[in-house]
């Protein structure tokens, strides 16, 4: 269900262009194209942008992670056998080993690769040049990473989460390629449930596809829809368990905030950098929390979500 193709990607317009036209360039010029990074939730689209550049650019791509590089040499490893124009992709590149990281400086800038012989007194460095490659990075934490690094990319494109007629018109496509009859109002009831995701959306899909055949006739209209969506654990905009304890954590144990983020975590035994990178994002588009220096803050939104009332505010029991 990958788009292959920049014009099979839905959505994230501005995005699509501005990589059209760096992707026009580069070839006109018969050059790599600039390194790029991706950052943004999971599930919006990075890997998949990733994987397109490589088909425009006509060339192969070559896939690591910052954790999956445990040493400096893995990466000069890699950057050696890559091929003229190639992408090397770097996923979770917020989380490169720092020796790592400092490999990729000169090789983004110079396409080399400095190595050093020797121990002590005697050593030197010695610059080998490598193919001229195209790096591009994604991450979820565009904060983590470091300026240096940052700096050598030259551009930088942030993906934000789809709105619904993009979401509806991802999952009336992969319906088309799983075979599985939908109309415009299932697609758009799934949509809504899908937390502006495009991975999101193709989970549900999916499920809803297996409630389909089993208890209607196949085919996905709003009805089906709303009936095996009921069937998962998603409320009507698509917050599920997690998100949920998130909320009633701040709510009801630390009466709306501000509470620290490690606090919330340990309330709810999740990982604070997993509620961070998956569940706060969302959380934050439909304005249900705020992030304070002093911690996260439900918002009145929260409360009237979950049916709970909100305290009144100072201001208002002034002029009681
Ligand atoms: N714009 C899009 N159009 C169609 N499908 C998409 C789009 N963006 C993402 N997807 C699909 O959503 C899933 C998650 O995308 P992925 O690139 O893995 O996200 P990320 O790397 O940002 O976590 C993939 O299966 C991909 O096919
Ligand atoms: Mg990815």
């Amino acid at each position: 269900m990958r788009p292959r193709r920049l014009d099979e990607f839905i959505g994230q317009e501005k995005l699509k262009d501005n990589l059209g036209i760096a992707v026009d360039a580069a070839k006109q010029r018969d050059e790599p194209l600039d390194h790029l990074l991706f950052y943004g939730p999971p599930g919006l689209g990075k890997t998949t942008l990733a994987h397109i550049i490589a088909s425009e650019m006509g060339v192969s791509v070559r896939v690591t992670s910052g954790p999956a590089v445990e040493r400096a040499g893995d990466l000069a490893a890699i950057l050696t056998n890559l091929q003229e124009h190639d992408v090397l992709f770097i996923d979770e590149i917020h989380r490169l080993p720092r020796a790592a990281e400092e490999v990729l400086y000169p090789a983004m800038e110079d396409y080399a690769l400095d190595i050093v012989l020797g121990r002590g007194p005697g050593a030197r460095s010695v610059r080998l040049s490598i193919p001229r490659f195209t790096l591009v990075g994604a991450t979820t934490r565009y904060a983590m990473l470091s300026p240096p690094l940052r700096d050598r990319f030259g551009a930088v494109y942030r993906l934000d989460f789809y709105d619904e007629p993009a979401i509806a018109a991802i999952i009336l496509r992969n319906a088309g390629i799983l075979k599985v009859p939908i109309d415009d109002n299932g697609a758009e009831e799934i949509a809504r449930r899908s937390r502006g995701t495009p991975r999101v959306a193709n989970r549900l899909l999916r499920r809803v596809r297996d409630y389909a055949q089993v208890r209607a006739d196949g085919s996905i209209n709003a009805a089906v829809a709303g009936e095996a969506l009921l069937r998962l654990d998603v409320d009507d905009l698509g917050l599920d368990d997690v998100d949920h304890k998130v909320l009633r954590t701040i709510i009801e144990k630390y009466d709306g905030g501000p509470v620290g983020i490690e606090t919330i975590a340990a309330s709810i035994s999740e990982e604070a950098d997993t509620i961070m990178d998956v569940y706060e994002p969302y959380l934050m588009q439909v304005g249900f929390l705020q992030r304070t220096p002093r911690g996260r803050i439900a918002t009145r939104h929260a409360y009237a979500h979950l049916g709970l009332e909100a305290p009144r505010s100072a201001q208002a029991m002034l002029f009681e």
